[in-house]
Order: C-alpha cells, then structure tokens, then sequence
C-alpha cells in the first residue's frame, strides 16, 4: 500500500481504504484496543481511529479510557504521556523511531543545570518532552493550556518554561509575566513557517481569516500585525490544533489560513466543508508524525508492536506533573 496514494485519497469512496479500515477495527476488537490520534497523522489513520485532537484531549483519552491497550498514533512523547497515566494498559506505538525534534531540544541533565542556576523556580514543560525530562518538570502543559498553567504559578515564584521558545514567548505575552525564563529550542516544522510567507498569504487573500500555532515563526508577525491594525483581531487566534477545529466548526469565513502542520487541514475540511482552508506553508510536514503510516498501524495491531515502556521511578514523577496540568488545562482543547 503506497503512502502517497494514501494522503490523497477520499476515504469515502475507496474500496482499498474500505477493506484497511475493516481488518483495522476487526484486529483492533480483538485486542480491545483504542485507536487515538494526533490531528498531523494521515487522513487513513484519521479517520479509522476512535479518537483525533491534540495533545491535551488525546492525554484525557488515555487517562480515563477503559480499553486494555492503547495504539497511539503519532510521536513517541504522546505514547509515553499515555503510558505515564495509564501504567497498568499497554501502550502500542506502531513505530518507535517517530520522534520529535522539539523534544530533543532538552534533556534531563540539561534541565538539572538550569534548575541549579535558578532555585526556587517553578518549572513548566511543554508536553513535547520525554518522560525524564517531565520527571524534572513540577507542571506540564500543552499549546491548548500553556498560559493557564503559567498564571497559575504564584506571581513572585520565577518560572522556567520550556523547551518551546515561540510557544513560551506567546505566554509572557498573553499572562504579562516578566519573570519566565525561556528554553531556546523549537520545533523545525514550525519554526520553518516564516513572517515573509505569512505576509504574502495575507495580502493575497485579504479577506481570509488566519488559525496560527503558538509554535509558530510567524506568531510573533500575526500578533504583531493584529496590534498594529494591520489584522482585525477577530480575524486572527493563535490556537491549539484542537483550538483550530473548533474555531472551524465556529467560522463563517470563506477562506481560512492555516499555520502548522498540514496534517490538520483534513479535519478542519471535515469540520466545516463550505469554507476552504488553505495552508500557509505546504512545506510544514512533520517527517516524525508521517513515519505513523496505515501499514505499520495494522502491523501494529497484528503483532502487539510496539511497546512503550516508562521506568516506574520516572513514570511517578513524571505523572504528578501531567496530572498537575490535566487539572488545570480548559476542556476540548479549546484556545
Ligand atoms: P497540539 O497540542 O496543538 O496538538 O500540538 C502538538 C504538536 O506536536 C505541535 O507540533
Ligand atoms: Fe514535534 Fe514539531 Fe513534529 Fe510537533 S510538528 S511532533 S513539535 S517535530
């Protein structure tokens, strides 16, 4: 089965897609097994999966679902936080190599140095993080939830926000703070989607409404231009992915621009068929969420691959952090 043929095809009317999708939820039955998946992976696998959103909804998933095993769909840090807050189900990822460059940026002992330079500082770390990186943390977020998480931090306490330097720009700026310190990394997807190509989006298509990622290397432009007069405000949000979907179902505009991962435009298509939603970059493909492909789920289902496995000592500190952000973060991945 050619991934090519995959990403382009209307799943309503393709039989290859109909027999796929059929020994899917027959293997899927059998296990007892959920589906859930990230709104970047391919429309095959959106579309046969129990559950789609972003990071915040798929955690909640996880955490309350009664299914003995969770396949995950989409990168390795998603899996893990499942495994985090549900130790006792197993976790299946159909290929253990989808990582996530964001997450990279950072690890353990980089954050044990950080931490020393500022004692007393509470640390807020973006769910794209390892499971030891999230151990060291003392509260998670998600692009849905990020500044809520922060403004619940005592005002006088420092904060140490990572690893997103984009996303951690946007939460000083929504919560006011000046005292969060910001980790310098970035996801290489979205820091790829630059201020000069949104800015020519714009002006070709004047009316359009924007949805940007707070990930993004153009939010700083999109917000700039929204206080500058150039963007009415209501035309423009800087949202989660599944900020995004519910801003479509909500829209009547005719034309929608769209800064993050393509993989979204399927479901906002879905979420709203009379308005065209067009990317900002066509260039934004995560290769790591695309490594996620239709044959290696079903092989996934088939042989109970593969397993996501969290030491205990780092999965308990690394729950209390998640857990921590659960309480805080706003339902259904909201703005
Ligand atoms: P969301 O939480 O908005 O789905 O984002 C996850 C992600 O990996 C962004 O690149
Ligand atoms: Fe990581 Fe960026 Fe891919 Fe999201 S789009 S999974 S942040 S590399």
């Amino acid at each position: 089965m050619p991934t090519s043929a995959i990403q382009d095809t209307s799943t309503e009317t393709d039989e290859t897609y109909t027999a796929w999708a059929e020994e899917v939820r027959r293997l899927a039955a059998r296990r007892r097994a959920v589906i859930l998946a990230h709104n970047y992976q391919v429309p095959w696998i959106q579309d046969v999966a129990d559950h789609v959103g972003d990071s915040l909804a798929l955690s909640r998933v996880a955490a309350r679902s009664d299914a003995e095993t969770i396949v995950f769909c989409g990168v390795h840090f998603m899996a893990e936080t499942a495994k985090i807050l549900a130790p006792g189900k197993t976790v299946l990822i159909p290929d253990p190599d989808a990582g996530c460059s964001l997450a990279d940026s950072i690890d353990a002992g980089q954050l044990r140095a950080w931490k020393a330079e500022h004692p007393g500082a509470v640390v807020v770390a973006y769910v794209n993080t390892t499971a030891e990186v999230k151990a060291e943390a003392d509260i998670c977020c998600t692009s849905s939830n990020a500044a809520e998480v922060v403004a619940s931090v005592p005002a006088e306490r420092e904060v140490l926000f990572l690893p997103d330097f984009f996303l951690g720009q946007h939460v000083k700026r929504v919560t006011g703070r000046d005292n969060v310190h910001l980790w310098l990394g970035e996801c290489h997807v979205h820091a790829g989607i630059q201020p000069a190509a949104l800015r020519a989006r714009l002006e070709a298509e004047p009316d359009a409404e924007l949805l940007v990622h707070p990930e993004c290397g153009c939010t700083t432009t999109a917000l700039w231009m929204v206080s500058d007069g150039q963007l009415p405000a209501e035309r423009a949000r800087v949202v989660s992915t599944g900020g995004m979907v519910a801003a479509a179902e909500r829209t009547r505009a005719r034309t929608v621009l769209v800064a993050t991962e393509t993989g979204i435009l399927h479901q906002l298509r879905k979420a709203n068929r009379a308005a065209r939603f067009e990317p900002v970059s066509e260039d934004a493909v995560c290769r790591f969420m695309k490594m996620i492909t239709p044959e290696k789920l079903l092989a996934s289902l088939r042989d109970g691959v593969h397993e996501v496995e969290v030491p205990e000592p780092v999965r308990v500190r690394a729950e209390r952090a998640v857990r921590r952000m659960i309480a805080i973060g706003q339902p259904g991945g909201g703005e």
